[in-house]
Formats: C-alpha cells, sequence, structure tokens
C-alpha cells in the first residue's frame, strides 16, 4: 500500500459517516438486543475503503501515538482564524469527494445546526452543531483520515467488542502491552471519562478548541459524538461516573441530528448568516486558535 492511500484510504470523510448511519440507520437503534456483528450485516456490504480505513485506525491509535498528537495540536500553535474563514478553509475538503453528490462541510455543520434550532433548543446546542466537526481541519494539517475521523474510543485499556471492528485491535501493538491491556488499564474504576484518553482525532481536537466557549452538556456532543461504543452501545460502562452518567443524555440527544439531518437541498447561508453571526459573536472570541 503506497502512502497516499494508507493516509486516505477513503474516498471522502463522509464515507465514514455514511457507514455509521449504515450501522445505526434509525435513531431508535441504540443497541439493546443486537450486536455490533449483526449491524455489520445490515444492508449493503461495508465498502473495502471503509473496512481498510478501520484497520488501519485500529492499528495505529495506541496511547503513544495519541499523546503525540496531543502534545503537536493541543498547544494550538498552528493558526488563528476568525470562525468564517475556518469555514472556508474547511470546506476546501470537499475537493476529494464527488462534488455532486456530497454536501459541502458547511453544508453538514449547518444543517445539524438548523435542525437543533427548528426543533427549539437552546441556543448554544446550535452552536454546538454549527461547531462540531470543525476539528476536521486536522485532514487540511496533513493528518491522515484514520487520526481525524472514525469511532473513538479509550486508549491504554483493554478495547471493547463493542468497536466497530475489534478484530483490528488485534494488530495494534497496545493489544499485547500488559500495561494497557487489562480491563482497566491505566485508569481506575469509574475515574469519570474527564480522566480517560480517547483516541485521537476531530472530536478531541474541537473540544479543547472551544472547552472554554461553550457549556458543559455542549462540550459532551463535542467530545465523544464519535464515541458510538458509548452513547449507542453502552460500553466502557466501568469507566464512568455519575457526572459522565448525566452528561450521556445530551450527547445522545445530539446524535441524531448529526446523523439523520442530511438533506440534498443545501442550506441558504446568506439567508441564515446574520443569525449565525450573531451566535458566533455572543459565545466565542473572534479568531479561533488551531
Ligand atoms: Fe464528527
Ligand atoms: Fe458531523
Amino acid at each position: 500500500m503506497n502512502e497516499k492511500s494508507s493516509a486516505a484510504p477513503l474516498k471522502s470523510l463522509d464515507e465514514w459517516e455514511e457507514d455509521v448511519l449504515r450501522r445505526y440507520p434509525d435513531p431508535d437503534s441504540i443497541a439493546k438486543e443486537k450486536t455490533v456483528d449483526e449491524y455489520r450485516n445490515y444492508e449493503a456490504p461495508v465498502r473495502d475503503t471503509v473496512k481498510e480505513f478501520y484497520r488501519l485506525n485500529h492499528t495505529h491509535q495506541t496511547f503513544d501515538f495519541v499523546q503525540q498528537k496531543r502534545n503537536e495540536f493541543l498547544s494550538f500553535s498552528k493558526a488563528q482564524m476568525t470562525v468564517w474563514d475556518a469555514f472556508e478553509f474547511l470546506n476546501q475538503l470537499v475537493d476529494d469527494s464527488d462534488p455532486d453528490t456530497d454536501l459541502s462541510q458547511l453544508q453538514h455543520l449547518l444543517q445539524t445546526s438548523e435542525s437543533i434550532r427548528a426543533d427549539g433548543h437552546p441556543d448554544w446546542m446550535v452552536l454546538t452543531g454549527l461547531m462540531h466537526d470543525m476539528g476536521k481541519v486536522l485532514c487540511l494539517f496533513g493528518e491522515p483520515q484514520w487520526a481525524v475521523v472514525g469511532d473513538t474510543f479509550p486508549v491504554g485499556c483493554a478495547y471493547s467488542n463493542k468497536v466497530v471492528y475489534p478484530e483490528f485491535f488485534q494488530q495494534n501493538p497496545d493489544y499485547a502491552n500488559p500495561t494497557f491491556s487489562t480491563q482497566l488499564g491505566v485508569y481506575e474504576k469509574g475515574c469519570g471519562l474527564r480522566n480517560v484518553t480517547m483516541s485521537w482525532g476531530h472530536d478531541e481536537y474541537v473540544y479543547q478548541m472551544l472547552k472554554d466557549y461553550i457549556p458543559e452538556e455542549g462540550l459532551y456532543m463535542l467530545r465523544y459524538h464519535s464515541f458510538y461504543a458509548w452513547h449507542r452501545e453502552g460500553a466502557y460502562d466501568y469507566l464512568l461516573d455519575s457526572h459522565d452518567r448525566d452528561m450521556l443524555k445530551w450527547v445522545q440527544l445530539f446524535n441524531p441530528y448529526d446523523l439523520y439531518s442530511k438533506n440534498p437541498t443545501p442550506p441558504n447561508w446568506n439567508e441564515l448568516k446574520p443569525y449565525y453571526e450573531s451566535l458566533v459573536k455572543k459565545y466565542l472570541p473572534a479568531e479561533l486558535k488551531f
């Protein structure tokens, strides 16, 4: 496999999200009896690109890799942009996908935030919807797809078989490391997710970027929106504390807006702009650091 395809097995980042939708086809599909295996057999077979993407993700997201990425990106010394410039920057991501069928990143963000707004939720949640995928700019900083998107999971402890494609974790060096391979690994029982290091990607990055500006419930939505093994499958209960259990309902409230708000009709940005300008002004600083 050449360097280009191992950095980018997916035709576009949307391919990962389309696969999430295949696994969770409706808002009530929060697993109660079904196993991840059954989801995997749902409808069309998984595309090889998606499978390869997960193989790379599960193989390379080690505890050390995550620490390295946190050091590299959480000092936010790469760039400084207004939110609007950041959307324009993020929209460059559409270039490698099919422009006829795929909405731009901003359009996905607006559809998410607009469906939250239409249901009368608080304005900070609308803002959370608008911003939740901003972390995908990591791809534009040269990061491989498997370090930007994909279901997230705790590192530093045993992997749950509720994470999609658990068999690929056998190729992760941490899998056989005695420090990381017990159920709790480096953590204490009930330590709370705030003390747990998650696999690296756009969720943690955008959470860290916005953690001073958005209410706690919104921060959980940002930080854990791709942690399907938790919010859809109920895994990793032994790492949670009572605050996480309290916040779970907010993450679950958010998820359908992310997954099911896609619509082929793009929102009218010019009409919406004044509302979003004042919303952004209310909560966020003039420039964001990347
Ligand atoms: Fe996302
Ligand atoms: Fe999203």
